[in-house]
């Protein structure tokens, strides 16, 4: 039986997205792949809200982060963690002996502009790296806020993790002025797992020509460089069968109406905040809530395991807490073409099997 998934990613695909994938193949080199990857770029900047260039890489999100990382840092970076991905970014400097300084924050907790503004005023940094939605604390920066402080340090390349939170509720990149915005297409944008997006400013661009070893696979300015030359045509042979798939689904999102998929977001979001509340208790900063997915506090000391064994002969699926907190919390995401309709089929039979 198919168990319909509420995990923060891989998530649901509809049916008739997952039948493009099974298209028939084209030549890599050929005009249609270029007008297809081409397409696939223009629709994108709608939803990153975007003048600028967009790379499309056939890995997973954290190719696209390391890429970034490697690619853009001349001399050091700041990565700000509120969670497991804001370390990991830290991670991926160190392997690729990129110069970089870790500033975390209690898990649950968000970033502050006054946090930004006081590392980059070091002087230090030339690039910085910040979490929009951390998946395992579920808290949502406030980026708007770090852009203000970022128009002070216009020599500072920004990079923003949107990987579970693209497509679920509105980045508007050019507005923050954020340079490498990263996404996979396992989470809001309702794809299979296997490919990643980013925009890719003309700082980055230009940062990106001072660095001398950025790698090979995900050189972003080789990338960059190769899309214009050669019409949207990758260095590497992409996955084209996601390559269908993401075209024919960024249709279906535009259609939507990307204004109406936020709202749905919100509401789907707030259906499941509110039963936590009733329930348990909200594990996150009430302030800085994530839209795409909700960590709950597992106040009644639960079996998350026992409960998603419970949920699987059911046909559902919930995640539990992420690393340390694998017990203490558990997760339900709210993304992609989920409805509240679906969460309220949830959540009662969550009730059913607590005796809630
Ligand atoms: C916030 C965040 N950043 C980065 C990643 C890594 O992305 P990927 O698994 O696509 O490499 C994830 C994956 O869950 C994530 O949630």
């Amino acid at each position: 039986m198919h168990k319909k998934l509420f995990i923060p990613g891989p998530v649901d695909v509809a049916p008739d997205v997952l039948e493009k994938m099974a298209g028939p193949m084209i030549g890599h080199r050929s005009k249609e792949a270029s007008a297809l990857q081409r397409g696939i770029s223009d629709k994108m900047r709608k939803v990153f809200n975007t003048k600028e260039e967009i790379l499309l890489s056939t890995s997973s999100g954290t190719g696209l982060m390391e890429g970034a990382i490697r690619s853009c840092t001349a001399k050091r970076a700041a990565v700000f963690g509120v969670g497991a991905f804001g370390k990991r970014w830290y991670e991926m400097a160190l392997m690729n002996n990129v110069p970089a300084d870790l500033y975390e924050v209690e898990w649950g907790t968000a970033i502050t502009p006054e946090m930004v503004d006081e590392v980059l005023a070091t002087g230090k940094y030339d690039l910085i790296t910040i979490t929009h939605n951390e998946t395992s604390t579920g808290i949502m920066n406030p980026v708007e806020e770090i852009a203000e402080v970022m128009k002070k340090y216009p020599g500072v390349v920004y990079c923003l993790d949107t990987v579970s939170s693209m497509g679920g509720t509105k980045i508007d990149v050019d507005e923050l002025g954020v340079d490498i915005c990263i996404t996979s297409s396992q989470k809001a944008l309702a794809l299979p797992p296997g490919m990643a997006v980013c925009s890719f400013s003309k700082k980055a661009v230009e940062r990106a020509t001072t660095v001398p070893h950025r790698g090979l696979y995900f050189d972003l300015l080789a990338i960059y460089d190769y899309i214009q030359k050669k019409d949207y045509q990758y260095p590497s042979t992409p996955s084209l069968s996601h390559m269908f798939a993401m075209d024919y689904q960024l249709d279906k999102m535009l259609a939507e109406g990307l204004d109406n998929r936020y709202k749905r977001h919100v509401e789907c979001a707030e259906l499941v905040r509110d039963w936590a509340r009733k329930y348990f208790e909200l594990f996150t900063d009430e302030k800085y809530l994530s839209n795409t997915l909700t960590v709950i506090k597992n106040t009644r000391g639960i079996n998350v395991g026992d409960l998603n064994k419970e949920l699987g002969k059911r046909g559902y699926q919930i995640s539990n807490g992420y690393g340390k907190m694998k017990e203490e919390t558990f997760r339900i995401a709210h993304m992609a073409e989920c409805t509240k309709e679906d969460l309220q089929a949830l959540l009662k039979e969550i009730e059913d099997i607590l005796g809630l």
